[in-house]
């Protein structure tokens, strides 16, 4: 029994000003004409025959359940959080859901900021990693690192093929960690996306971070219900340490297990992770509306009006109703930098 957990609560901050708090890039149709929350229900439907457990902050409610009626995915379980504490708790409280009616399910854990192009391998890496989840591992996928990238967690896979121990997982480690793991070979970026028994992941959380299980399992238990919406007791869940399951557990935990991937995955969390998965002309240049680029290359440009680029190399040019951003290609991590000092001023 599979049943697939979307974690639909982040900000996606580095994509200002498109993605803003009201409306962050999981509702957004950044790579196609799907959403990314619909995108990452559509590529797991086929896996599952339950309903799918959503987790996503109590401001969003209508727009992820109307989200997911458009393209007609079975009514989800909602659980609604009133602040964002990080994903650990999010994945603490859907475990719980999932264990609600007394079953143990495997959790296929999805961040909902990704794009997979080859969907049929990703179906059957799934299928593969299904028999360690079942007797109790924890799962994640590896993705081929390319690039010293901080935003990533590493994992060192142990010998063998497929389904393999993890000998070490580091969350986001610094830029010369980070350059040392890649010059090694033998460590795949984690793909945050989680494969394990819903019982497992609460074990594990009650080891190594019984605050945060305590707190998510009081405010699950004071949680308010109507219709297809679970409601997050506000303040035993406020209460919660904010962490990601990174740190809490898979850094931490025995049992996690890897497998090695190659479906076509991207984590769509900047301007610059955009430009890569975007079609480029031949000069590199990508954009989401009309873009005329003259003498100008790798650059990428997103607006409802026509933009125009004269001579510019490596250029990030965002245009919205109430916001412009221009941007080297290589800073785009700074975005983030941005929304802080607009929050600061508020
Ligand atoms: N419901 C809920 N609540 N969802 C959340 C919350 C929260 O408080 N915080 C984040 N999320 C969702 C985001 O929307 C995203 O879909 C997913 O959880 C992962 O959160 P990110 O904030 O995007 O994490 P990250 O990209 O920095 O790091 C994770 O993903 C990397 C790969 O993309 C880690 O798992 C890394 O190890 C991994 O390499
Ligand atoms: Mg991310």
């Amino acid at each position: 029994m599979l049943q697939v957990v979307l974690l639909s609560g982040g900000s996606g901050t580095r994509l200002w000003p498109l993605s803003r708090e009201a409306y962050p890039k999981q509702f957004l149709p950044l790579a196609g004409d799907a959403t990314m929350v619909q995108d990452t229900w559509s590529r797991a439907a086929a896996l599952t025959t339950l309903t799918p457990i959503v987790v996503a902050n109590e401001e969003h409610r209508f727009l992820v359940a109307e989200q997911l009626r458009q393209i007609g995915a079975p009514v989800p379980d909602i659980v609604l959080e009133p602040v964002g504490r990080n994903t650990a708790p999010a994945i603490a409280a859907a475990a719980l859901q999932a264990r609600a009616g007394g079953d143990d399910p495997v959790l296929l854990v999805l961040p909902s900021d990704h794009v997979v192009r080859d969907v049929p391998a990703f179906h059957a890496a799934v299928l593969e990693a299904l028999p360690a989840a079942e007797a109790g591992a924890l799962v994640t996928f590896g993705i081929r690192a390319s690039a010293p990238e901080t935003g990533f967690g590493y994992i060192q896979a142990g010998p063998g093929e497929g389904v393999r121990p993890v000998l070490r997982f580091v969350e986001k480690p610094d830029a010369e960690t980070a350059r040392g793991y890649l010059a090694s070979g033998d460590h795949v970026w984690n793909s945050g996306m989680f494969l394990f028994r819903a019982s497992r992941y609460l074990d594990e959380l009650a080891r190594f971070r019984p605050d945060i299980l305590d707190a998510v399992q009081r405010s699950f238990d004071a949680a308010s219900r109507d219709g297809d919406f679970v409601r997050l007791d506000r303040e035993a869940f406020a209460a919660s340490p904010s962490d990601s399951i990174d740190y809490a557990v898979m850094e931490k935990t025995a049992d996690a297990r890897v497998l090695p991937v190659d479906i076509g995955w991207n984590d769509v969390g900047s301007w610059s992770a955009l430009w890569d998965v975007s079609e480029q002309d031949e000069h590199g240049n990508a954009g989401h509306g009309d873009v005329i680029a003259v003498d100008s290359r790798n650059s990428y440009a997103y607006s409802r009006r026509l933009v125009a680029l004269v001579g510019v190399d490596d250029l990030v040019v965002v245009e919205t109703d109430d916001a412009v951003l221009v941007a080297r290609k290589d800073r785009v991590q700074q975005v983030k930098d941005v929304v802080a000092r607009l929050k600061a001023d508020q």
